[in-house]
Formats: C-alpha cells, structure tokens, sequence
C-alpha cells in the first residue's frame, strides 16, 4: 500500500494505524554456537516490511541475510529481539501462517513430478488445490512441458521455476525468497523477475527476498534494506520511488540508474569499513 505525500498526518490516523506491518524485525540479535564459541551473525537488526510491499535484503555473503529468512520461517529462533508476522511473533505452526517459501536449493522431492512438488505444500496444511489451479501455476513459470517429469529431468532454471509456483500455491500471505533467481542465464532471470511481479499484482503478499543482484533488487522492490557485512546490521534503507506497474524499460530509467549508484556506493562503502 502506497501512503500519497497529498494526504496529511497520514501516521496518525486509524486507518494507517490498524494494517499492521506484513513483516518486522525489531532489534534482532542472533548467535550461533560454533567451534566451542559464538558467532554473532545478526546485531540489533530492526527493519519492516508494509503489507503487501516487497523488500530486498542485499549485503556481504556471510551478513545474515539467509539467517533473517529463517527467523520469519520459523527455523531459528532469534537470540533477542523480536521477529513478527502480521504483527503476531512468528511460530512454528505454519497453518496459522501460511508463508511461502522458495530457497536458493530448490530442494525438491526426487520422486514426485513437477506437478506433485507444487502440490505439496497445499497437502501439507491440508488446503489442497484443485488440478486447474496446480495447472495455472505450471504456466505461469512455464513449465506446461514437463508438468509430469521428474526434478532430475529439468534444468537447474526449471526447477528454481517448480520452487517459485510451489511457494505461491498456498497464496501466502508472507512470501520468503531466497536468492530465488541467482542460478539462472540473466534472460531467464529477467523473465521471471517479470512475472513475479505479474503475480504479485494479481495475487499480492508481503515479500521478501534476499538477492545479490542489486538491479534485480531495484527492479522488483518498494524497499531495498543494505545490510554490514558480520555481524549484519541494517546499514540503510533505500525508497525504491520507481512507479509501478514496471517494466524493462524502468532499466533504462535515470532514476533506476540513480538508485543503483546509490545502493552499489553503499554497499562497497559497507565492505570498506569492515
Ligand atoms: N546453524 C549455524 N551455525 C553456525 N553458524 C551459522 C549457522 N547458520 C549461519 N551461520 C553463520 O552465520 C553467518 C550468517 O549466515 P547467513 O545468514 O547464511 O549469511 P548470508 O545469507 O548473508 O550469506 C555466517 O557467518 C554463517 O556461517
Ligand atoms: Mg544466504
């Protein structure tokens, strides 16, 4: 949701009040026990994410950006600091929120076709989707070829394509993504850049996505959150003011170019410090 600099004191008023954030970190700490010592992999981060708005987390390998997912999936438990979910502390009770989540592994079961992995997480939180449904999703990643072949039989591409359609199969609210294009050709890339966000149009969720590439993160993003290289924190939050609906050409833009010197000066400024 977009708030209009027209409409004053906006902040104040219920309406902005009530909706609250689809995603929020609030001072996050979190260690790992590792070699008989600990290692501090996140410091006090804090960000949110509006509902319904996407936001990129890029920074350093090794900052914690893939700890910062599975805090909000439930996989790891923040040692302090809060981690919520429509303003409700994350649980391990995934029926109650139904997230979806794609990770750099597109980790599929071997013996299910494409079809059969879509269709699992709709089986695992017992809301099945009817075959018409599963069949939309194998087109929308294009896959209508192969919806019956096996994981083995498609390239890596394809099968990061299975993983995006079996995140959104639930239509969650909260959608987790984790470096969900960085195996693929940049032309494959783009395309499915392009149709995340026809998705996202139709079907909106809260998103979001841990990515290396900083133009991806432009291109896709209202927010776009730097992080320091370890022990992560939050180093900056950049307003992605694109207007949407986008496409390629926004790459073109001089604002996109703005924002991405931007990001890249902050990010290799980061590293300097470290
Ligand atoms: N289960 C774990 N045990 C010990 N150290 C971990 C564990 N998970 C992550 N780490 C460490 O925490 C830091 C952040 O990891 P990660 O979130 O994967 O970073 P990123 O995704 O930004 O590359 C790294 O130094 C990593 O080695
Ligand atoms: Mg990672």
């Amino acid at each position: 949701m977009t708030l209009t600099s027209s409409a004053p004191a906006v902040a104040d008023s219920p309406a902005a009040t009530a909706v609250p954030p689809g995603i929020e970190l609030r001072e996050v700490s979190k260690q790992f026990a590792y070699r008989g010592g600990q290692l501090l992999a996140l410091d006090g981060v804090s960000l949110s994410a509006a509902r319904h708005s996407f936001v990129s987390l890029i920074g350093p390998s090794g900052c914690g950006k893939s700890t910062v997912l599975r805090l909000l999936a439930g996989l790891e438990t923040a040692t302090s600091g809060e981690v919520l979910i429509d303003g409700a502390p994350v649980t391990r009770d995934r029926r109650r929120q139904p997230l979806g989540i794609a990770f750099q592994d597109a980790a599929l079961l071997p013996w299910r076709t494409v079809r059969q992995n879509i269709a699992l997480p709709g089986e695992v939180i017992g809301t099945k989707s009817s075959p018409a449904q599963i069949d939309a999703l194998i087109e929308l990643v294009g896959l209508q070829a192969f919806a019956d072949a096996k994981p083995r039989q498609l390239s890596g591409g394809m099968r990061q394509r299975v993983a995006i359609a079996r995140a959104l199969v639930t239509e969650p609210e909260v959608l987790l993504l984790d470096e969900p294009f960085g195996a693929l050709d940049d032309l494959t890339r783009r395309t499915l850049n392009l149709e995340l966000l026809g998705v996202l149009e139709r079907k909106p969720a809260t998103t979001l996505m841990v990515t290396h590439a900083i133009d991806e993160a432009i291109l896709l993003s209202d927010t776009v959150v730097v992080m320091t290289p370890r022990p992560g924190r939050v180093l900056a939050v950049i307003d992605i003011d694109l207007p949407r609906p986008r496409g390629l050409e926004v790459l073109a833009s001089e604002r996109f170019r703005a924002l991405e010197a931007e990001a890249l000066r902050l990010l290799y400024g980061g590293m300097e410090q470290a």
